[in-house]
C-alpha cells in the first residue's frame, strides 16, 4: 500500500506501523529503504525475510537527528565526530562501536553499528513521528530483494515486494546510489562504499587519507563483488571497444541495450539506447532508474560504456561494476 509523504495524518500512521514492530519502506536522499525499529529484534527478522537477505549481514540504523546517534554508540572517535559534524544530516553512513545490548540483531552480531542521519525531508519527518513514538532508531537496507538493484523510486519497492509493503512515497531519490560508508571503528578510517561524497572530500574533512577497508573488515553486501544485478547480464566496456561491438553487431540476433555517454549507435541501428550523463551527480541520479527501465524491456545483454576514471564517478563505476559482475 501507498502513502503521501507529504500528508502528515500518513507520516503519523507509516510511525505508528513503525512503532508496533511493522516493516515501512521511506524515501530517503540516496535510495528508498526498508524500515523497522532497530531495537526489536522480531522487527528486523521480518526484514531479513522479505528481502532473503543473510542474517549476518548488517543493517544501517537511521535517525531523526544527529544526537539521537549517541545512544546507539559505545564511543565517537575525532574521525565519526568530523564527519558528522560535515555530511549529517547526508548521504554518509559511519561504522562505529556499538553500545552494548544496542540494535542487536540490525548489525548483524557485529561490535559495531552502521548509522545515518538522513536529510530527506520525508525521511526526517517519519523518523521524528517515530521517535515521538519511542522508537529509538530505524534500522533499514535498502527496499531491494538482496543482490538487485536498490530502489529510487516508491514504484520500483512496489516492484520490488508488491502491493503489500507499506510505502511512504517521497517521489524520486535526489541522489540515487547509497550512502558513502566510512568505517571509523578500526585505527584510520576507511571507506567501505562509495558514494556521493567524493572521497577527496571526506578525506578533507577527516585530515587524513582513507585507509583501503581491512581485510577482517565485515562484509557489506552492497560491497560483495557481485550486486546491483539486472535480469539481462551486464557488460562494462571502454568507449572504444563498445563502438566496435557495436559496428561488427549489424542487425539482429542479439537482444542488445545499451547505456552510454559518448558512443552512439550506427546509423539504423534499432537497439535501445539510453544516453549516461555527462555529469556525474546525474549519472547517479539516473543509474538504478534506467537500469531497471532498460532491463523490464528484456534483453539478453546490457552494454554499458565505461564511466571516465576521476574520483567523482567512483560511486557510479562502483555500482556498474559489481552490476557486471553478478
Ligand atoms: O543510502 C543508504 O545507505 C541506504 C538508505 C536506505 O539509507 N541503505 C543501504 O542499506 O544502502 P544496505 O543494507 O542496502 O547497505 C548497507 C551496507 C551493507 O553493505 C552493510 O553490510 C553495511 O552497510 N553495514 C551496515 N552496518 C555495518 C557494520 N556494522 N559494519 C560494516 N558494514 C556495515
Ligand atoms: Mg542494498
Amino acid at each position: 500500500m501507498r502513502l503521501s509523504g507529504q500528508d502528515d495524518a500518513a507520516i503519523a500512521r507509516a510511525a505508528q506501523v513503525l512503532a508496533e514492530g511493522g516493516l515501512v519502506a521511506f524515501p530517503t536522499e540516496t535510495v528508498y529503504g526498508l524500515g523497522a525499529r532497530a531495537d526489536d529484534d522480531a522487527a528486523v527478522a521480518a526484514i531479513f525475510a522479505l528481502k532473503g537477505r543473510p542474517a549476518d549481514h548488517p543493517l544501517i540504523v537511521h535517525v531523526a537527528d544527529p544526537a539521537d546517534a549517541e545512544a546507539f554508540v559505545s564511543g565517537l572517535g575525532d574521525a565519526a565526530r568530523r564527519l558528522i559534524g560535515a555530511f549529517w544530516p547526508g548521504p554518509l553512513t559511519i561504522i562505529v562501536p556499538r553500545a552494548a545490548g544496542m540494535a542487536e540483531a540490525a548489525a548483524g552480531g557485529q561490535a559495531t553499528v552502521g548509522l545515518r542521519c538522513p536529510s530527506h525531508p520525508v525521511a526526517h519527518a517519519l523518523l521524528a513521528a517515530a521517535r515521538q513514538r519511542g522508537v529509538p532508531g530505524v534500522a533499514a537496507p535498502s527496499a531491494n530483494r538482496f543482490g538487485r538493484i536498490s530502489p529510487t523510486r516508491a514504484q520500483h519497492v512496489v516492484d520490488e515486494f508488491g502491493e503489500a509493503v507499506l510505502v511512504v512515497d517521497g517521489g524520486g531519490c535526489e541522489v540515487g546510489i547509497e550512502s558513502s560508508i566510512v568505517d571509523c571503528s578500526g585505527r584510520a578510517p576507511a571507506l567501505l562504499r562509495p558514494g556521493q561524497i567524493p572521497r577527496e572530500r571526506l578525506e578533507a574533512v577527516l585530515g587524513q587519507p582513507l585507509a583501503a577497508p581491512a581485510a577482517d573488515s565485515p562484509r557489506a553486501s552492497g560491497t560483495l563483488e557481485a550486486h546491483y544485478a539486472p535480469r539481462a547480464k551486464l557488460r562494462l566496456m571502454p568507449a572504444a571497444m563498445l563502438n566496435t561491438a557495436l559496428q561488427m553487431l549489424g542487425d539482429g540476433a542479439l537482444k542488445l541495450a545499451v547505456y552510454s555517454r559518448t558512443v552512439s549507435l550506427p546509423p539504423g541501428s534499432q537497439l535501445t539506447r539510453r544516453v549516461m550523463p555527462d555529469d556525474p551527480d546525474r549519472a547517479a541520479h539516473e543509474l538504478f532508474a534506467t537500469l531497471r527501465e532498460l532491463d523490464d524491456q528484456g534483453p539478453d545483454l546490457i552494454w554499458v560504456e565505461e564511466p571516465p576514471a576521476d574520483t567523482a564517478w567512483d560511486g557510479v563505476r562502483d555500482r556498474l561494476i559489481r552490476a557486471a559482475a553478478a
